[in-house]
């Protein structure tokens, strides 16, 4: 029996993380851990409460009166917030253009990690996001860190919208992603950049099995070590 192996999967926004991710988790029988949905959800909530976004001491505590669960669901993840299943509310246009504002304070961020380490205390785990490499999972047995064009990252969140009813402009979806790449990338705290030990994989002009794939055949050495 191959043992279970912790996989770690960052890169910026849209370049297929969490497709590949719950893919792989399903293959090997492994849990999916997107990370991302926990700070959308956090955002989701500051939202409808009105919270000031600014204030880290004001969403630390709204984090803390907040139960966010992540549960599997049709090989993929569905996110609850206090007991509500807010699986779409958390993708909104309003959600995605301010999560990274969310994200950038430091206490919120010191809660999410703590989270996210107690929910990869099993061994078979697959977790996306922006720091798992570098700071959630430092001692991950396989890091990955998946890019793609921004021009193809930004066709590919087209077509996900298209076939989800949601039209939208491809210039502006383009705009949206490079602007929290920038977000992300510029913050003080964990910012999103590539850990020493990863693997760099550009999934431009791949198709979703060669990427699968290709992560499964690294997992699969690691495995055996
Ligand atoms: O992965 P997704 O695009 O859903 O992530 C939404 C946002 O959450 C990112 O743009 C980033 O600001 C934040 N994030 C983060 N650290 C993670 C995962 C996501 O800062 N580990």
């Amino acid at each position: 029996m191959l043992k279970g192996i912790i996989i770690a999967i960052d890169g910026p926004a849209a370049a297929g993380k969490s497709t590949i991710a719950k893919r792989i988790a399903q293959k090997l029988g492994y849990t999916y851990i997107d990370t991302g949905a926990m700070y959308r959800a956090l955002t989701h909530k500051a939202i409808q409460s009105g919270i000031n976004m600014d204030s880290d001491h004001d969403l630390a505590k709204l984090l803390e009166e907040t139960e966010i669960l992540l549960i599997p669901e049709n090989g993929g993840q569905a996110v609850w917030i206090d007991g509500v299943d807010c699986s779409d509310e958390i993708r909104s246009q309003e959600v995605t253009a301010a999560v990274s504002k969310v994200a950038a304070h430091s206490t919120v961020r010191e809660m999410m990690v703590d989270k996210q380490r107690k929910l990869a205390n099993d061994s078979g785990v697959v977790m996306d996001g922006r720091d798992i490499g570098t700071e959630v999972l430092p001692n991950a047995d396989l890091k990955i860190f998946m890019t793609a064009s921004v021009d193809e990252r930004a066709e590919r969140r087209y077509q996900e919208n298209e076939k989800r009813g949601i039209h939208s402009s491809l210039s502006q979806l383009k705009e949206e992603i490079e602007k929290r790449d920038r977000a992300d990338s510029e913050r003080e705290v964990s910012p999103l950049k590539q850990a020493e030990d990863a693997i760099l994989l550009d999934t431009t002009s791949k198709s979703i099995d060669e990427v699968v794939d290709k992560v499964i055949e690294l997992a699969e050495m690691r495995m055996e070590r």
